[in-house]
């Protein structure tokens, strides 16, 4: 389809448009691409913004502290209803500037760090297994989005921030519904039943002993006066959401982009040590938040022959950059076999993702023990008919059920 067909009244396309393949861009996006590193789209509320699809210019930006993250100034451009909900614009760490943003991450990357990750391998594998032995025992078919994908990174990300394993189904459920509102409204109450909850559970944290990392905070930062007591309800809120939903779909959507590629499929499975390289691959390949940062513009910017003007919204785009041939060989191969992490998948900069080493490691984790105990799992339904999650929440891709059988 002809670009032209598909611009809207500024003559820039709509943005987000849907995926065809789950975990490929559409094709607007490639022919965008193709035409320049830099082109104008529109927003759902009419605004039109900018798309930087080149490698270069998505980092140089990402680094340039003439644009801003903070999601409360009126110009930061809103991608769907729901981030104009309040709790969507008073985002900490990922929605905010220097030097607040810097103090909050000081006090989490220790916690974050690949050492500190590395010691959680056996909490991953016992939920994995968990999870794979109860796939086994009910028998085939199973829905891996909803039996697999979605369930492991939402056990470990409570493992990790403390909360108490009855809680698992509530706030799966809420935070679900919060990444996939389609209204400010439904964002806004999903928000604030997840607040209510994490405020009750750090306010007992800060006297009752309790594992994890809100307990951590609680006891030592918010106890000993260096970080507030809403700022650390903040910080879980951020964390629980931001290291769930995107876990769980690169999960299914590598799995089917390694489904789809049985060659590649076959070398993994055949070599235990290529894992982290298909990890790579697939973080590179599927890029599930589609956009590696979405940003406001403080001041004019020149950049590939463009003025980007103070004000301007300027969204990064992960998923065309990982596919820019100035850097990536045969950028549209799906290739376990290269080498490096030239993927923007976890952002640049200052946000680049604070729980990179935790997904990596969770995505080794699950995809070599599900194709190693069920070395025979395919698709139960034909891949297009897989359901794609609707577009009016944002940019988060995934599907939303993966029938699959062995
Ligand atoms: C495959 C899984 C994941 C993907 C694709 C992903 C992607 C990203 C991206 C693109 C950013 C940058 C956003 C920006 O600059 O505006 C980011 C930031 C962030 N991610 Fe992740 N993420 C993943 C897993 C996780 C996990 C497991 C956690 C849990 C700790 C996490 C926590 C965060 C936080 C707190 C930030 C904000 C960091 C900051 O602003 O300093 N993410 N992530």
């Amino acid at each position: 389809m002809e670009i032209t067909a598909q611009r809207g009244l500024s003559g820039a396309p709509p943005f987000p448009q849907p995926r065809t393949c789950p975990y490929q861009p559409p094709e607007t996006y490639r022919r965008l691409g193709e035409e320049a590193p830099l082109s104008r789209v529109t927003l759902f509320d009419g605004r039109v913004v900018w798309l930087v699809t080149g490698y270069h210019e998505a980092r140089q930006l990402l680094a340039d502290e003439r644009i801003s993250a903070d999601r409360q100034r009126p110009d930061y451009p809103a991608l769907a209803p729901r981030f104009q909900a309040e709790v969507a614009r008073r985002l900490v760490l990922i929605g905010m500037d220097p030097p607040e943003h810097d103090e909050h991450r000081r006090l989490l990357n220790p916690d974050f760090s690949r050492r500190r990750v590395a010691e959680l391998r056996p909490v991953i594998q016992d939920v994995v297994d968990h999870y794979v032995d109860r796939m086994l025992r009910l028998g085939p078919p199973a829905d891996l989005v909803r039996d697999f994908a979605l369930p492991v990174p939402s056990r470990v990300i409570s493992e990790v921030l403390g909360l108490p394993g009855e809680d698992l189904e509530f706030f799966q459920e809420a935070s679900r519904r919060l990444l996939q509102a389609t209204t400010r409204e439904d964002s806004q109450s999903a928000g604030e039943e997840l607040i209510g909850y994490l405020d009750r559970l750090a306010t007992r944290r800060r006297t009752e002993s309790g594992p994890g990392l809100i307990g951590r905070l609680a006891r030592e930062e918010v106890a000993g006066g260096t970080l507030s007591h809403s700022d650390l309800v903040q910080i879980a809120l951020v964390i629980l959401v931001a290291g769930h939903e995107t876990t769980a779909s690169t999960i299914a959507l590598g799995t089917l982009a390694l489904l789809d590629h049985p060659e590649q499929l076959a070398r993994m499975q055949a070599d235990p040590a290529a894992v982290p390289a298909a990890v790579e691959e697939v973080l590179r390949c599927v890029a599930v938040t589609d956009l590696a940062g979405a940003r406001v513009a403080t001041a004019d910017i020149q950049i590939a022959g463009r003025t980007i003007r103070e004000g301007d919204g300027v969204l990064l785009s992960g998923t065309m950059a990982n596919r820019d041939d100035r850097v990536h060989q045969d950028a549209e191969d799906f290739d376990i076999g290269r080498t490096g992490r030239r993927h923007l998948s976890f952002g640049y900069g200052i946000h680049q993702c604070l729980g990179q080493s935790l997904a990596r490691l969770e995505l080794e984790i699950a995809f070599s023990t599900l194709f190693t105990r069920i070395p025979n799992l395919r698709l139960a339904v034909p891949a297009d008919q897989l359901a794609a999650r609707p577009l009016g929440s944002g940019t988060v891709q995934g599907v939303q059920e993966m029938p699959v059988t062995w």
